[in-house]
This record gives structure tokens, C-alpha cells and sequence, in this order.
């Protein structure tokens, strides 16, 4: 069949993990595509899973022995939980429940499925498919964010009508982007495909001397949530990154640097179609780094002069040849925020300036928060965007980048 010599799957093993959902049935179609695709698909169902599809149909579409029991002493001689984990090229938890996530994000360890995961080296993605209240829940968004940062990739979930009656996000993504996105695993494509994005992200450290820094909050949540939005279009990303708690992501080139002169260096390195800087560089810098913890003096307080960090987004926003097609920034302002961002856009001469309110007299702050609050920038005007996830603000960015290209391209 044509689908299998032409497919990014063929010849790629699939290790599915089917949770306890009522989606469960879907991973039956998923299967037959995957494998109509020259896909080898291992399944792993679990105990809750078992009550809403039965082994006999996975194993006849799989066309492999189906895995259930942790203890199986015949199965743990035949094909231990290690090796199910290692012979494959991807894992995918399909529907990913609330629990499933609860337990990756944990590392527990209980059942077969969850032994796997926890033993695995492979890149795992989740389809998750949960309640919307369940899938809104302060736990669920801690886990998905914990996941996210161990690399985890996150197909879906979609909104509209859940089997529990309610309408809303939770509903397992379609098997048709759930294919594309395996696809798009092993051969990143999209509308960015072929474009370069360099994105920096986190903040800076200053050394004062070898224990202390000048540094600041941000936490690199958003600039990295961008770099995956990106990848996820078929962008080639290169994400420089301060110093952050954040795990490399998955399929970025991720280049770690501490100091803003560090995080310019890196950058001048990599000739790019667009730089976004989101990054919160330290403004200054002490003029001389001590070699010495510098000591307290008896009376006297030291004296700290300090000289001005280099501009990297108005280094790049520079007219030249080597210009990136589309530049843009992030303003973090803490008053008159379309004001004063829209002053920062023309100083630096960037193309669009992101401007975010960091400042956290709602009580919502921004630095270190799952949630931004966002007004885009152009020549065009204005938009204001509402308070949303950093994720949705990320795709939504990554899709007007898209839109912007696409729109270049058909003149
Ligand atoms: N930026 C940069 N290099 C710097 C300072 C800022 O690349 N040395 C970039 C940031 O990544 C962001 C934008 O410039 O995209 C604006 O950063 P922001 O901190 O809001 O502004 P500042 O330039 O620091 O100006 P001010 O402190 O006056 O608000």
C-alpha cells in the first residue's frame, strides 16, 4: 500500500499505553491507521482500560500479544516491563487520564503501564482525555506542567461534547491529529517547516563574585512554551536559554548560557528567519566581576558600579543582511503598558513587541505564573489578547509567525 512506503511512521515502533477512559475504544481506529501507515504497535492496556476495550480487539488489530499484568511471571520471562519500554521509538499514553498524569508526574510506579513509563529512555507524548473540570483542576494543570517540563509531548485534548454530558476542553484529540502528530514526530512538518527560530528565554545572572549575582524572576516558562508551539509547526528551533528549574525540551536545540553577554554571543552565532526575545536580560552588569567573595568591611558598605548590558533585541532588530525576516520582542512593563511597549518597539526597532503587564497588584502575577496577559504589537495596531495559559498565548503567537510567512509567501 502506498500510506506505508510514504509515511513517516513506517517502519517506527509504537508503544501504546490505553488508560481507563471511555475514549479508549478509539485507540482501535488508531491502531488500524497506524499500522495501514507501516507502523509496529505494541499495546499495554491497563486494569481501568480493560473495562471499555478488551485485549482480543487489540490484539487482533496489533496483531502482537497484549500487555496487562505487572506480575505476569510468564510475561515478565517473555518481555519484562523494561524491555517493552525500550524496544520502541515512542511511547504514547492514549487516553491519557487525569490519573495516568497524576502518576507520570509523580513517578509512581504501580502497574505495569506506570513501570514502564517510569523505566523508559524513549520520548513519550500523552493524549490527554479527562472531564473539563478534572482537566481544569489546579492538580491537573501542576501535573501537565510538571510533564511538559520532563520533555513529555502533548497531543490535544480537544473541546466539545464530553461522554459525562458536559460540554467543554477534555475530549481525547481526533485520531487524525493524533496520527499527524506521531508524524510529525519523526518528520516535523508544518507551516513553518524550513524556517529557523531562534528564541531566547529565562533570565540572566550578572556575577558580582563567585557567590553572588544580579538576576531576576522570570522563570522561562513562556519563552519555552513558544520554542514548543514553534517546533510543533516544523519550525527548526534554537532556544538560548538563562539559567532555569526547565527541562531541555524535546526536539529544540537548546543552548544554555548564564550571562546576557553569553546569551548575545549565542545568538550572533545562528543566522535565523525569525528571533523572538523573550528573555528577561539583566539590564546591567557590575563594570568589574571581583575574582574574591567580596568581604564585609567593619563601617563601610561596598560600593557596586555598574555598566550597561548589550541590547541583544536591538542588535538584532539592526538593518542589515543579517536581519532575521521577522523580529520580535517582549515588553515587560509594570505601568502604561500599551504606552510604554509601544515606545520600546520603535527604540528597538523590532517588527512586533509582545507587552506583558508583569506587575502583580491583581494578585495574578505574570514571572513565574502558568498565565500572561497579552497585547500584540505591529505596525497594523494593537491586539489585546486575554489572560490565558503561557501555552495558548505560545500557539496563538506561533500560529500569527505562520500566518505572517504564508501571507509573504503569496505576494
Ligand atoms: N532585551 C534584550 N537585551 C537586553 C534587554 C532587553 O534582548 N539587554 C529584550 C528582551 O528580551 C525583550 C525586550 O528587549 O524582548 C524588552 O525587554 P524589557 O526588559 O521589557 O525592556 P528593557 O529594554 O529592559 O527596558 P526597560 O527596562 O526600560 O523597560
Amino acid at each position: 500500500m502506498t500510506l506505508k512506503s510514504t509515511s513517516a511512521l513506517s517502519g517506527k515502533r509504537l508503544l501504546l499505553i490505553i488508560g481507563g477512559g471511555i475514549a479508549a475504544y478509539k485507540c482501535l481506529d488508531l491502531i488500524r491507521r497506524l499500522r495501514e501507515r507501516g507502523m509496529a504497535v505494541r499495546v499495554i492496556l491497563t486494569r481501568a482500560g480493560e473495562k471499555f476495550v478488551t485485549p482480543l480487539a487489540l490484539g487482533s488489530l496489533s496483531g502482537e500479544k497484549v500487555y496487562t499484568d505487572l506480575f505476569s511471571l510468564t510475561d515478565e520471562a517473555a518481555m519484562g516491563h523494561i524491555r517493552l519500554s525500550r524496544e520502541a521509538d515512542l511511547i504514547l499514553v492514549a487516553p491519557a487520564t487525569a490519573n495516568i498524569m497524576a502518576k507520570m508526574a509523580a513517578g509512581i510506579a504501580d502497574n505495569l503501564a506506570t513501570t514502564a513509563l517510569l523505566a523508559t529512555d524513549k520520548p513519550v507524548m500523552i493524549a490527554p482525555s479527562m472531564n473539563s473540570r478534572m482537566w481544569s483542576h489546579r492538580a491537573s494543570r501542576r501535573n501537565l506542567d510538571q510533564l511538559r517540563q520532563d520533555g513529555i509531548r502533548v497531543i490535544g485534548p480537544g473541546s466539545g461534547d464530553l461522554a459525562c454530558g458536559e460540554v467543554g476542553v477534555g475530549r481525547l484529540a481526533e485520531v487524525d491529529d493524533i496520527v499527524t502528530a506521531l508524524e510529525n514526530f519523526f518528520v516535523p512538518t508544518g507551516p513553518l517547516t524550513g524556517k529557523h527560530i531562534l528564541i531566547t528565554a529565562g533570565p540572566t545572572h550578572e556575577a558580582i563574585d563567585p557567590v553572588r549575582y544580579i538576576a531576576n524572576i522570570s522563570s522561562g516558562k513562556q519563552g519555552y512554551a513558544i520554542a514548543r508551539a514553534l517546533r510543533d509547526l516544523g519550525a527548526r528551533v534554537s532556544l538560548i536559554s538563562g539559567p532555569t528549574t526547565l527541562a531541555d525540551p524535546d526536539g529544540i536545540e537548546t543552548i544554555r548560557v548564564t550571562s546576557a553577554r553569553q546569551m548575545l554571543a549565542a545568538q550572533q552565532a545562528l543566522p535565523a528567519d525569525v528571533a523572538v526575545c523573550v528573555a528577561a536580560v539583566a539590564d546591567w552588569r557590575v563594570a568589574a566581576e571581583q575574582g574574591q567573595k567580596i568581604k564585609k568591611q567593619d563601617g563601610s558598605l561596598p560600593t557596586l558600579p555598574l555598566v550597561e548590558n548589550p541590547d541583544i533585541l536591538a542588535m538584532l532588530s539592526q538593518k542589515n543582511d543579517q536581519r532575521p525576516g521577522l523580529v520580535i520582542g517582549f515588553a515587560a512593563e509594570t505601568e502604561n503598558i500599551s504606552a510604554n511597549a509601544t515606545a520600546k518597539r520603535a527604540r528597538k526597532g523590532c517588527d512586533w513587541i509582545v507587552a506583558n503587564d508583569v506587575s502583580s497588584h491583581d494578585g495574578q502575577g505574570v514571572m513565574g505564573s502558568d498565565h500572561n496577559r497579552v497585547s500584540l504589537i505591529t505596525a497594523a495596531g494593537i491586539e489585546d489578547w486575554d489572560r490565558a495559559p503561557k501555552d495558548d498565548i505560545a500557539a496563538r503567537l506561533a500560529r500569527k509567525i505562520a500566518a505572517f510567512f504564508m501571507a509573504r509567501e503569496e505576494l
